[in-house]
């Protein structure tokens, strides 16, 4: 299985941004997480992270025929950016979305995502664990599928 984890504006930031709600693991701690899950499985995996919306779309794109899946965290772009739905819809991969905090119960307007529309779940509020488990459930996924 080839998986793209793509990371959104500020997520380089982790560690240094507002520790009092993604907490102190930074950017390298999240991405050693996800290639050790990811080496756990035998998934191959390609991550990313930019603080521009169109070169998320491109990163997108660009998985067309490519991957096998997408774990995205939009990060402010999930409450704005149609464009990220419409390039997710476009490319039609199994697609799980993640956030290290809860969105649900911050300030209402992160409360709605675009994105969520062609996700197949969405995490929340579990910090880094949330990549871990998003990992999980399309490897579990792809596993039914054989
Ligand atoms: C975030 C939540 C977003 O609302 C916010 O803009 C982010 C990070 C998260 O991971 O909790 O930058 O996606």
């Amino acid at each position: 299985m080839k998986l793209l984890v793509i990371n959104g504006p500020n997520l380089n930031m982790l560690g240094i941004r507002e520790p009092e709600i993604y907490g102190t693991t930074n950017y390298i701690d999240l991405v050693e997480l996800v290639n050790q899950s990811c080496r756990e499985k035998d998934i191959e995996v390609t991550i990313c992270q930019s603080n521009h919306e169109g070169e998320i779309v491109d990163y997108i794109q660009g998985s067309y025929k490519k991957m096998d899946a997408i774990i995205i965290n939009p990060a402010a772009y999930t409450h704005t950016s149609i464009a990220i739905l419409d390039a997710l819809k476009a490319v039609a991969l199994p697609t799980i979305e993640v956030h290290l905090s809860d969105i649900h119960t911050r300030e209402a307007f992160r409360k709605h995502s675009y994105v969520s529309l062609a996700a197949m779940q969405t995490i929340c509020g579990k910090g880094i664990d949330g990549y871990a488990e998003a990992i999980n459930i399309l490897h579990e996924h792809f596993e039914q599928k054989r």
